[in-house]
């Protein structure tokens, strides 16, 4: 019975998402999210939040593209519910596919900053979800509205982590899929990933591309051949070293990024690192976003928009707020 009503709610949601919202479910508060959700209970929040998140990250700027990332990673697995910033044996961030995420301390500063404000009232997973705007305003991205309310949760499994989250090779269906099934749109997919505007891979990610990609194909033919080239003098076939950073836009490979629509240009001249990447110029589906996302202006404000509904996903409205952010509270 329980397990029907919860089938019921969802099958409510997502088709009052529909309707409501060209963009996916919800932009509403239907789960519990508003604007300023902390406007009377800590008012100041977003200002504490954003001032340690410029000071964190004036310390090392890379830190920025972490934790853009480490919102998606962690509401793609349990839900937007700071479950990745757990620590312990087993837990997300132990994951292969989180080893290289980076700017935990930037959240554990954020939180240290805000429970001096207002102790115990902020989750772990709003602050990461406002932190995450901050970060990409800190590389000269758009600012949007986030949206608070969620609640953290108790539950974090590495084993989760690398079943949920989508890896490089995935192609377009499987990325459509994957996306779809957390209520975003193959649309909103193709936004999200201009995040890759900022940031860096590492071999190990790509070089399925570049050596015995198939019986046919040595090297991937979707790479441009003197980018391969390139790619392959960086990361050479047997001795590649998985501690190299690659920037993941050529066109404005800076040390931390800046944060444009430079990276749907990448994909036009076949310069997207990740077959993830690249799919998304050659198939039909997700091609014409793609074009349309080459204009800044409108790449800046679908992104506000995309990130909205993503910071939607698996909210919990039940839960704890956290006291530190790697551990569960045990009272
Ligand atoms: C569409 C599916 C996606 C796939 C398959 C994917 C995959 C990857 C991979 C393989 C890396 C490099 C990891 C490494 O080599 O260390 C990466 C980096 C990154 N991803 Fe994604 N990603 C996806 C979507 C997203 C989304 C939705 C966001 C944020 C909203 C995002 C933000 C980032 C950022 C900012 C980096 C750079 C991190 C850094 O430099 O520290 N990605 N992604
Ligand atoms: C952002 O823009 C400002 C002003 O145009 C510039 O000085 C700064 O270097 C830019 N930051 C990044 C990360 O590119
Ligand atoms: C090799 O890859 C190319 C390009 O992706 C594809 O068209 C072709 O079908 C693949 N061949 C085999 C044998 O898998
Ligand atoms: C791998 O690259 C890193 C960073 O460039 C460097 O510090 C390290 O010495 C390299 N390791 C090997 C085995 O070459």
């Amino acid at each position: 019975m329980a397990q029907f009503r919860i089938l019921l709610l969802a099958a409510i949601l997502m088709f009052s998402g529909v309707v409501v919202d060209a963009y996916g479910p919800g932009d509403n508060g239907y789960v519990g999210l508003r604007d300023d959700y902390y406007g009377t209970s800590c008012k100041d929040v977003e200002t504490v939040i954003k001032k340690a998140v410029q000071a964190e990250l004036a310390k090392n700027l890379k830190h920025a593209a972490g934790v853009l990332r480490m919102h998606f990673h962690d509401c793609f697995v349990e839900g937007c519910d700071a479950s990745v910033l757990l620590d312990g044996p087993g837990t997300e961030k132990t994951a292969h596919v989180n080893e290289k995420l980076a700017g935990y301390e930037v959240i554990d500063a954020a939180k240290a900053a805000v429970e001096e404000v207002c102790p115990g009232v902020v989750s772990c997973a709003d602050i990461l979800a406002y932190a995450a705007r901050d970060s990409t305003v800190e590389l000269n991205g758009t600012a949007w509205a986030v949206q608070g309310g969620r609640k953290d949760g108790t539950v974090s499994l590495a084993s989760r982590a690398e079943a949920e989250l989508p890896p490089p090779e995935f192609q377009v269906s499987q990325l459509i899929d994957s996306f779809a099934r957390r209520g975003l749109s193959a649309k909103q997919m193709v936004v999200l990933s201009g995040s890759h505007t900022v940031g860096v891979g590492h071999c190990d990610k790509f070089v399925s591309r570049l050596y015995n990609f198939n019986s046919t194909f040595f090297t991937d033919p979707s790479i441009d051949p003197a980018y391969a080239t390139e790619l392959k003098n960086i990361c050479p076939q047997h001795t590649f070293n998985t501690t190299i950073e690659v920037f993941m836009d050529v066109i404005t490979p800076t040390s931390a990024g800046v944060f444009e629509a430079n990276y749907y240009k990448t994909l036009q001249e076949h310069k997207g690192l990740f077959t993830s990447d690249q799919s998304l110029f050659d198939d039909t589906r997700t091609k014409a976003t793609v074009t349309s996302l080459l204009n800044n202006e409108r790449f800046q404000k679908e992104f506000g928009k995309a990130m909205r509904a993503m910071g939607r996903v698996g909210v919990k409205t039940k839960g704890q707020i956290r006291t530190n952010c790697r551990v569960v509270n045990t009272y």
